[in-house]
C-alpha cells in the first residue's frame, strides 16, 4: 500500500514536472518569433535584414516599386511666360516707321510683327517725283491691295495691337489696307501710328478702322523721324 501511494507521488511529480519544462519552451519560441521572421523576409543578405528590422521597428512597409525613387527636385520647374497682350505690327520701306515701332515695342513689352511687300518696294518703286512709279500708281488706286510677303500673325491673345507705317500722299500705304482686311479685331484696341516728312496722320487711321470693320480703333498720331523714346512713352502714357 505504503509502496503503491510512493509510485503515485513519483508519477505526480514528474507530471508537474514535465508541464512546467513546456510551458517554458512555449514562451521561448514566442519571444524569438519577430527574429525569425525578420530573418525571413531578409532573404538572408544583411542589408535587406537591416531594412527588414527598420520596417519591423517602425510598423511601416515601403509600397512597392518606391525604394528605387529619385529623391524630389529642390528648385521647381521655372513657370513658362505668360504670352504678351501687346503686338506692334508695321510696315516700313526706308526703316523710319521700324525703329519707332521698335521703341514702341520696347516700352510696351511687346511683340513685333512686320509686314513685308511680297514684292518688295524698290527706290524706283518709292519715287514720288514720278508719276508712273509703283506707289503713286497703288495711292492713286483706292482699291489697291498689295499682296503680304511675311507670314501670317495670329492676333490670339493680345489685347492691344499698335498698327504703324510711313505716309504715302496723304495716307495709308495700299498694303495697310491689305493687312487690316486679312484680321479680326474683335475685343482689340487697335492704335495707329505713323512717320512722315512732314503730313499729319490725316484720315489714315479712319481709312484702316472701316476697311478692318472690326476692332477698337484709337485716335491715332504721326511721329518725325526723330521721335524720342520720351515722347513715345509720353504718348503711349496719354492713352490709358
Ligand atoms: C511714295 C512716298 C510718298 C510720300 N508721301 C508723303 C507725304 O504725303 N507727306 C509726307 O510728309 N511724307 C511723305 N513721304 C515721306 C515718308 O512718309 C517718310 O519719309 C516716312 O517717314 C518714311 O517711313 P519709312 O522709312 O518707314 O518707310 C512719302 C514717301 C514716299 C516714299
Amino acid at each position: 500500500m505504503k509502496n503503491t501511494w510512493s509510485k503515485m507521488l513519483l508519477t505526480a511529480l514528474a507530471l508537474v514536472l514535465l508541464l512546467a519544462l513546456s510551458a517554458c519552451g512555449g514562451a521561448q519560441s514566442e519571444t524569438t518569433a519577430p527574429a525569425e521572421e525578420i530573418r525571413t523576409k531578409a532573404g538572408g543578405s544583411e542589408a535587406a535584414q537591416t531594412e527588414a528590422e527598420t520596417e519591423a521597428r517602425t510598423g511601416t512597409e515601403a509600397l512597392p516599386g518606391t525604394e528605387a525613387l529619385p529623391a524630389p527636385e529642390t528648385d521647381a520647374a521655372e513657370p513658362l511666360p505668360a504670352g504678351k497682350d501687346t503686338l506692334v505690327v508695321y510696315f516700313s520701306a526706308t526703316g523710319t516707321t521700324k525703329a519707332v515701332a521698335e521703341k514702341i515695342a520696347a516700352i510696351t513689352d511687346a511683340d513685333l510683327y512686320e509686314i513685308q511687300a511680297a514684292q518688295p518696294y524698290t527706290s524706283a518703286d518709292l519715287d514720288w517725283h514720278d508719276s508712273s512709279s509703283r506707289t503713286t500708281a497703288e495711292q492713286n488706286n483706292i482699291a489697291a491691295r498689295p499682296e503680304i510677303g511675311s507670314e501670317a500673325v495670329s492676333l490670339e491673345g493680345y489685347t492691344t495691337v499698335y498698327v504703324g507705317y510711313p505716309i504715302w500722299w496723304g495716307e495709308e500705304p495700299r498694303i495697310l489696307d491689305t493687312f487690316v482686311e486679312s484680321y479680326d479685331f474683335d475685343g482689340i484696341t487697335v492704335i495707329p501710328f505713323c512717320t512722315s516728312a512732314s503730313s499729319g496722320i490725316g484720315r489714315s487711321g479712319r481709312n484702316l478702322a472701316e476697311n478692318a470693320d472690326s476692332g477698337n480703333w484709337l485716335e491715332g498720331k504721326r511721329f518725325g523721324a526723330g521721335a524720342s523714346e520720351d515722347d513715345l512713352r509720353a504718348w503711349i502714357d496719354s492713352l490709358n
